[in-house]
């Protein structure tokens, strides 16, 4: 059964078959067929199908891919967040309130927690999104999380080197040898990518040295690397994600000239998380400045209880033009195929033809409005696979 959509008043395809950037199609259509895109174009134009859905003229996108987030998790961390918002800085130090709640949460806490996260991001917009463990600190919990998580989505993430956990504090050659040996074994079948949190001026978190190791062993296993680089001073964490050919270093808020040059003259994207700077109230990451490189950019919400708790693809969209000076479209195209490409997927983040049909209808006239219309929830539908959902 082959579905016409049509009516579309904006259509971004990410498609060079209609022009450069966005490649936008006004009046469109689009034939689904089997989950995939089968056609986009001029609705004028537009072959027969089994059965037609009108948009109405609203404005149809990509699905956000959203390539980093740590969505299973238990308690949450308002109180911090208060605290920040008059004059406490982030350093990382409030994780271990979170693994501490998500060791002692039943396996169905943990997992509501997330579907609903899930849920949240989906009707926002979001079809594709990568799920992080780092809040067990603990084979167990770890393997528990990532179980969870790959109920959710195949975009799963070991970073059980997300901080060294407090009974460790002692022995962090201990606790690397449990995060490279033991707990990478329980966790591996359930994960595609190894991450860890490279910061050497957070106290918990891990230098340049242990990071490697980290992401060497997860290597050895069989996962795929993204780096949590740069977040809070410009540290090793980009030198070493294009060191070792991972698909993203994330964060990137603090870089030098020699960030900036590896990453352009490399397949490691820079994922910017707009949202944490504006929850931890620091200065945004210079978007500009890694374009004007030739950087792949892309955006994520990283949505988790402690740097920034918002599930929304929209607001990071809204973020990157107002305050990293992104156009509409730049940001778009970072927060569908940018991140596509932070996941080394292409079957996803464009509409072109044999694309997944993961697609948002926007109640509005054009991609603009996500940024010129903040805080409104435009998303009128979201398809998935060919299905609306
Ligand atoms: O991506 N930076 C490290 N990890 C998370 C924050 C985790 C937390 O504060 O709970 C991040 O920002
Ligand atoms: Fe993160």
């Amino acid at each position: 059964m082959s579905v016409l959509l049509t009516n579309i008043g904006e259509l971004v395809t990410h498609d060079p078959a209609h022009g450069d950037g966005p490649g936008i199609v006004p009046d469109a259509a689009i034939v689904v067929q089997a989950g995939r895109i089968a056609w986009t174009g001029p609705a004028a134009s537009a072959p027969a199908a089994d059965s037609a859905v009108d948009l109405g003229g609203r404005c149809v996108i990509p699905g956000f891919v959203d390539s980093h987030s740590h969505t299973v998790f238990a308690g949450d961390r308002a109180a911090e967040f208060a605290a920040r918002m008059t004059g406490e800085p982030y350093t990382g130090g409030g994780i271990a309130t979170t693994v501490a709640a998500t060791r002692t949460a039943s396996e169905d806490t943990l997992r509501a927690r997330g579907q609903a996260l899930v849920r949240e991001m989906l009707a926002q917009g979001t079809t594709t999104v990568e799920i992080k463990s780092g809040y067990g600190q603990d084979v167990a919990t770890e393997a528990r999380m990532l179980r969870i998580a790959r109920e959710l989505t195949p975009e799963t993430t070991y970073l059980g080197a997300h901080t060294v956990p407090a009974e460790y504090a002692d022995d962090r050659a201990g606790y690397l040898r449990l995060v490279t040996g033991p707990m990478l074994a329980a966790c591996a079948p359930h994960a595609r990518w190894v991450d860890v949190f490279c910061e050497p001026a957070a106290p918990t978190a891990f230098d340049e040295d242990e990071s490697r190791a980290v992401l060497r062993a997860g290597l050895r296993a069989g996962l795929l690397a993204r780096v949590h680089g740069n977040q809070l001073s410009a540290g090793p964490g980009v030198r070493l994600a294009v060191e070792v050919g991972a698909a993203s270093v994330d964060h990137c808020t603090h870089l030098t000239d020699a960030d900036v040059d590896a990453l352009a003259g490399s397949d490691t994207v820079a994922t910017l998380l707009p949202a944490v700077e504006f929850s931890t109230r620091s200065p945004y990451p210079d978007a500009r400045r890694l374009l004007a490189a030739g950087a792949p950019v892309a955006l994520a919400t990283d949505c988790n209880p402690g740097s920034g708790y918002s599930s929304s693809m929209p607001f990071v969209v809204a973020l990157a033009v107002r305050e990293m000076r992104m156009s509409p479209a730049e940001a778009l195209w970072s927060a569908t195929a940018g991140g596509a490409a932070a996941l080394r997927r292409d079957d996803v983040g464009h509409l072109r033809v044999g694309a997944r049909a993961d697609l948002t209808v926007l109640d509005a006239p054009s991609h603009t409005y996500l940024a010129y219309r903040p805080g409104v929830p435009l998303v009128s539908e979201v398809w998935k696979d060919g299905t609306r959902v």
